[in-house]
């Protein structure tokens, strides 16, 4: 049974119409990946556009802003752009790595000199530097030995590189690449062998991404300084968002953010060549070893992970747990699941509210979706929760969603992320909502 206000929730989002001027329907492609946003590849990035339009809505220049829900940092970008002090967490360290390299603008003489040196030293004859890949097991299944060996050669070029801003910024570019070089079906958002594929160059691979970062971060260094905005903050952290955050009470001025998925993305799983290849690096990648040799209790603490085992705590909406009472006698499995992610989310959106200062907004892009034929009414279950938690005056934006996803199918029978091939298929997420609370 539904309670008045829950009755009232869903019918509000029954009643939405989708709201052209939140769509962007008509942002060209360059738009979307201008500045450094295109640094490197990651799933579910939102436009940057909805980010710029609710920093301007709601807040003005030196203004607080957290994502808990970082990812590769969209809103850290944009916040620099605009003048706004950032802050995000992720559990993930490689989101963390590319997010802190996207907010790090870099002189472009000083990048450009360092480029040409790399160049010349990467078109001298390849030497194999160390065997610590080609004795890996796992980079063996994913690489074969002559890539390797390339690619060894190329990142062991890059080490040599001594201002830690520049060597971190090509090592973005050999990350982004580390798919490309890899045996990964390259549409497939699971781990999938391509039997098929032809390898590239690793070393024209990387100079081609490396001169396309160039020109972006002169963009973005050139608009931060006519602003007067390059030393404007911007912290990346690497946290677990279902814990306290590190912020105050009161402290943040407006929250924007994209959570997880349920059951669609393994973050993990998509990340681990990053994670194995620079594994064993303790100068950049510190820490990263215990995530590449524990990679299954690394990926059991990411929110909708199916991974996670049961677990105890509070759904805090009476719509989700209806959804996790009709999924249990249909796919067990899958009902734990989902009733992990929204004991994740409800813990989430309580840290959310106590950080932010009262009066300001909490903004969150959410879709919905349907796992064996029911309706997991994510938005519904987070705008019941948001004001369980003490959250007011809901505003909610029901947009069509353009060009976020990789792949925009799902199957109609699993719920998974499918291909276009598959005759199940159905759109996966043609809309979404942008839920903006006050506290
Ligand atoms: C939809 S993505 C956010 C993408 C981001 N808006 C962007 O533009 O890059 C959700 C993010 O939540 C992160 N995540 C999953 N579980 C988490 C947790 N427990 N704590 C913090 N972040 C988590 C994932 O690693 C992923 O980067």
């Amino acid at each position: 049974m539904l309670t008045l206000d829950t009755r009232k929730i869903m019918k509000t989002f029954v009643s939405l119409k989708p709201e052209a001027v939140w769509s962007f329907k008509n942002v060209a492609r360059s738009e979307t990946t201008a500045l450094t946003h295109s640094y490197h590849r990651y799933p579910a990035k939102f436009i940057p556009n909805i980010v710029e339009k609710l920093l301007n809505d709601f807040t003005k220049k030196g203004d607080l802003i957290l994502d808990p829900f970082g990812g590769c940092g969209t809103t850290l970008v944009e916040s620099k752009r605009l003048g706004r002090r950032s802050v995000c967490f992720d559990i993930n360290p490689v989101a963390k790595f590319i997010a802190e390299v996207k907010v790090t603008p870099i002189n472009p003489t000083k990048l450009n000199s360092e480029f040409e040196k790399l160049q010349s030293r990467l078109s001298k004859k390849k030497k194999v530097v160390s065997n610590y890949h080609l004795n890996n097991d796992r980079i063996l299944y994913w690489f074969d030995k002559k890539t390797i060996k390339e690619l060894d050669f190329v990142y062991s070029e890059i080490k040599k590189i001594k201002n830690k801003d520049i060597r971190k910024f090509f090592l973005c570019a050999f990350s982004h690449n580390l798919k490309n070089s890899s045996r990964w079906l390259m549409k497939s958002i699971k781990p999938t062998i391509d039997k098929d594929k032809n390898i590239p160059s690793v070393v024209k691979n990387l100079l081609k991404h490396s001169r396309s970062m160039i020109k972006k971060n002169t963009q973005f260094y050139s608009l931060l300084k006519t602003e007067g905005n390059l030393k404007t903050s911007a912290k990346v952290l690497l946290r677990d968002s279902t814990k306290k955050f590190s912020l105050k009470n009161n402290e943040v001025d407006l929250i924007i953010t994209s959570p997880p998925y349920v059951t669609s993305y393994e973050y993990a799983d998509l990340h681990q060549l990053s994670l194995l290849w620079f594994g064993n690096d303790k100068k950049d990648f510190k820490g990263w070893y215990k995530f590449s040799s524990n990679f299954t209790d690394f990926r059991k603490n990411f929110i909708g992970t199916s991974y996670k085992n049961k677990q105890k705590g509070e759904i805090g909406s009476q719509i989700g747990s209806n959804i996790t009472d009709n999924l249990y006698s249909l796919d067990k499995a899958l009902s734990k699941d989902v009733s992990n992610y929204f004991i994740d989310m409800n813990l989430a959106f309580r840290e959310m509210h106590r950080v932010l200062k009262k009066g300001k907004h909490a903004c969150i892009v959410i879709g919905n979706t349907e796992l064996r034929g029911v309706a997991i009414l994510n938005a519904e279950v987070a705008t019941e929760q948001m004001l369980k938690v003490g959250f007011k005056n809901p505003r909610i934006i029901k947009r069509e969603v353009g060009n976020k996803m990789i792949t925009p199918w799902r199957d109609t029978n699993t719920g998974k992320f499918t291909s276009m091939r598959n005759p199940n298929k159905k759109h996966a997420y043609e809309y979404e909502y942008v839920l903006i609370m006050e506290k």
